[in-house]
């Protein structure tokens, strides 16, 4: 059985961070409302002219480093973004560009918040089929374009940013206990559109238009989708909660990642949390959590992990990987 290993782990954020102190001074809000109701207290904003491709060249460049890979040796990049450089061609195609890795296969997925977990499936199942050996798979974006900053229940949610693991082939005997991307588990509802979405768009309004969210209905959604399908994949590997050792969830509330960690019976102390640091950065959020817990020595080789993640479509998503 062939496996995707994720051998190594990148990020970047933006220099610079604007407390909730900060948008309070713009819109009608508070430190405490953001806390209380968020878990959020900064985000990092890109600067002016910095694209979603520079934010997700650096989170690749040091991923590549973790992993001791060269950028020659990738054979496919997925990049999961819901704000592009341009509608067209593929953010993707412009970091391979300047990773020097041209030749294979380097495209965009786009599922919002759930975007690194598609990315990861897709990346996993190139891998699993033989076609590739080493795959970039990125989470990059730069919501802070798309956000209508007069909006003061959706401009204090977001930030920017971006995340990357190396993924390798591996060949493993064919239990669990194999290292590796154990399983992964996708699912879109189409006919939630309205509750989240950005209103604008090349083929609808020539523009690129601002984020609209029903914050109250996407929270009860999330809560139900997240716990369905972090079951999922628990049980579909044979597993019970008390084998996952870390939780590493999309990160858009702090109350969110709470509520599931609780249906999961999974204790604080293993679920991996940046939100209050990074808000919510839509398909960076997990490999930005990833990043962190695997560099500060949280996360362990063997451990077993679960992300798990939801967002616009509405989409919705896990993966069970072996470190
Ligand atoms: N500051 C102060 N007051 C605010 C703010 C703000 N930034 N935003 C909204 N309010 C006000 C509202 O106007 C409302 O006032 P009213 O009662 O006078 O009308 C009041 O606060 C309560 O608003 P609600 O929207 O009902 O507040 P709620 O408790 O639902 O919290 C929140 C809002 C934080 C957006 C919550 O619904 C949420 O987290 N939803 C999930 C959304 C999310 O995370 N989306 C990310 C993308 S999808 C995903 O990744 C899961």
């Amino acid at each position: 059985v062939t496996r995707s290993v994720i051998v190594g782990c990148g990020a970047y954020l933006p220099q610079r961070v604007v407390t909730n102190a900060e948008l309070a001074e713009k819109v009608e809000t508070t430190d405490d409302w953001i806390v209380e109701r968020t878990g959020i207290r900064s985000r990092h904003i890109a600067a002016d002219g910095e694209t979603t491709a520079d934010l997700a060249t650096h989170a690749a460049r040091d991923a590549l480093a973790h992993a001791g890979i060269d950028a020659s040796e990738v054979g496919l990049i997925v990049l999961a973004t819901a704000t592009p450089d341009n509608t067209f061609p593929a953010t993707a195609a412009k970091v391979q560009a300047r990773l020097g890795c041209v030749g294979g296969p380097a495209f965009d997925v786009q599922a919002v918040c759930s975007g690194f977990v598609y990315a990861l499936a897709v990346a996993d199942n190139f891998i699993k089929a033989g076609q590739v050996k080493t795959a970039l798979v990125i989470g990059a974006e730069t919501f802070s374009r798309i956000l209508d900053w007069n909006d003061r229940t959706t401009c204090v949610l977001f930030g920017d940013g971006a995340g990357a693991v190396v993924l390798r082939a591996e060949e493993a005997a064919g239990t669990n206990r194999d290292r590796g991307i154990l399983s992964t588990h996708l699912h879109s509802d189409g006919t939630q559109h309205d509750l989240l979405y950005v209103d604008g768009g090349p083929s609808s309004t020539q523009t690129v238009g601002h984020l609209r969210m029903t914050g109250r209905e996407v929270f009860r959604h999330a809560v139900v989708n997240l716990a369905q399908v972090v079951k999922e994949a628990i049980e579909a590997n044979g597993l019970t909660a008390s084998d996952i050792d870390w939780l590493v969830p999309h990160q858009a509330n702090k109350r969110i990642i709470d509520g599931t960690a609780k249906k999961l019976n999974v204790s604080a102390e293993r679920v991996v949390v940046t939100v209050e640091r990074h808000a919510n950065t839509s398909a960076a959020s997990i490999p930005l959590a990833l990043n962190e817990a695997v560099k500060d020595g949280r996360i362990q080789p063997g451990q077993l992990v679960l992300l798990e993640a939801m967002g616009g479509g509405f989409t919705w998503g896990s993966a069970l990987v072996r470190m």
